[in-house]
Formats: structure tokens, sequence, C-alpha cells
């Protein structure tokens, strides 16, 4: 049986990358500590596989074929293919495709039909976080696609129990695997459109403190509410809700907000409670 031994979310804004070099000393000091918290916490759940949950940015789907879930189920998953992200030490990533047939089968059975893919480009949404947080040695990764990019959206209800079927799949497994979730992407941000640049700070910390209080269905109801006001990028919180779902709503620790206009997002970074009994000593 396999255990799942964190779960795990992070933003993953491109100007981390793009403009490291001319950001402010003290947003370099605020983003390091923060991925460096939520690396420290994955290498202590030594996990044998890392699934990731992210939008795909127009790398992989356009809108001639954009399915609503996407699940990587390849043995391995080439890096990024964004030019600023050449650095990225992995050219290619391990997958780990007999969970991912797994997890795949049991969601369909739990009323989910997303699409496979036997090879996905993991874009920045899913390499920011795994670069930046430090995560050493990197594990096989099982990408999974949340379309937060395009309306229509799957609602957040559904991702929330969409994690929830990811769960319960992970436990159901039958190889000895420790298996940590990584949500990546939100919180408020705002991209190519008139209010580009825009955080909503109060949205971002209203959420937080529905995440922390562990009341889905008032978390739920505040995002489909509230999700589409704060700039198209906040649809991205979708996947924080999958997370939540895994987690069963409950345990949530947020390790950072911060608003940050220079890099045009509302930045979280968050772990949820089951991985309070891991020893990170060892
Ligand atoms: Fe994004």
């Amino acid at each position: 049986m396999a255990d799942l031994v964190g779960i795990y979310a992070a933003s993953h804004g491109p100007m981390i990358v793009r403009s490291w070099d001319v950001l402010p000393p003290a947003s370099k000091h605020t983003l390091t500590t923060a991925f460096a918290e939520v690396g420290r916490r994955i290498n202590a759940a030594k996990p044998d596989v890392l699934i990731v949950i992210s939008p795909d940015h127009w790398v992989n789907f356009f809108l001639d074929n954009l399915p609503s879930i996407s699940i990587g189920v390849g043995e391995t998953h080439d890096g990024p293919p964004e030019p600023w992200l050449n650095d990225f030490p992995h050219k290619q990533l391990a997958g780990h495709a007999s969970l991912a047939q797994h997890i795949t089968e049991h969601v369909f059975n739990c009323g989910f039909e997303p699409s496979v893919s036997y090879k996905l480009a993991l874009d920045h949404g899913f390499c920011i976080p795994l670069w930046k947080a430090g995560i050493d040695p990197l594990p096989a990764i099982v990408p999974i696609i949340i379309n937060t990019v395009e309306a229509p959206f799957p609602s957040a209800a559904r991702c929330f129990d969409f994690g929830r079927s990811i769960a319960e799949a992970v436990n159901r497994y039958e190889g000895s695997l420790r298996v940590a979730l990584l949500a990546t992407g939100g919180l408020s941000h705002s991209i190519g459109e008139a209010t580009m640049g825009q955080i909503d700070e109060a949205f971002d910390r209203e959420c937080l403190q529905h995440f922390a209080s562990g009341d889905r269905d008032v978390l739920l109801k505040f995002l489909e509410r509230k999700m589409p006001l704060a700039g198209n990028g906040a649809a991205e919180v979708r996947n924080w809700a999958a997370a939540h779902g895994a987690a069963g709503a409950r345990g949530f620790d947020l390790i950072h907000y911060s608003a940050m206009p220079e890099i045009y997002v509302g930045c979280g970074f968050a772990a949820w409670g089951v991985d309070k009994n891991i020893n990170t000593n060892k």
C-alpha cells in the first residue's frame, strides 16, 4: 500500500525566474525562504513519487484541444520548453507510469474522465516550484494538469472531489510507495488582461483563511463566487482546492503569503496536515 506522506502548495509566477536578477533583495529573500521551507518539508517526507497538479500554459494543449483534466502516464516527461528556463537542471523528468495509470483507473471509477498523455512537457507551472524549492533528489513525477487557463473551468467543488479521489487512489495502490502531492499556481493575479498586474490581497487573505478553517462548503462557495473577480490567474486556486480535497479538508498550514506586485502574483505557500507526523529530524 502506498502512503500519502505530504501535501503542499506553492505559487509559480514566471517572473520568479525571468526577473530574478532585478528583483529587490527583500523579494528574493522572501521567495527563497518560502520555497526553501516547502522544499525542506518535501525532502523530509522522502517521497518516492511526487504528484504535481499544475495548469498547462498553452504548451501541451491549446484551444483546439483543451481537456479539463489530463494525467501524465508516461515513463518520462520533458522538461520545460520556455527558453528562460534553459537552466532548469532536468531536460527530462522520470514519471511513475504504474501509479499514474492506477490513479487514472481509480478516478474513472469515481466518476471522473480525465484525458491521459504519454508524453507531456512540464512547463514553468511544474518546474519553477520543483526548482526553487530545491527538491533533491527529484522523485518520480506524476503530472496532473487541471485546466485553469481558459473557461469553461471545472468547478472548485469538482476539483476538491478530484483531489479526494487522488488520495483514495494512492491509499489503494498495492505497491509500497511514499507519495507526496504538490499543487501549484495562484493566488490572485492578472495576466494579459485589462487588470494586468493587479493583486487582490483581500481575496488572497480570505481565501487562505477559508483553507485554514477547514470548512469545505464555505471555502468552495467563496471560491466559486470570488475567483472570477480576482484576476484570470486566480483560476489556478482550483489546484489548491484539489490539494485540499486530497488532505480531507484539514490541517492547512500557511507557510507564507506575500502580495508581490514586482512579480504580478499574490504568492502563497502551504502544507496540509498529513505531514504532521513526519519526523523532520531524520
Ligand atoms: Fe500559472
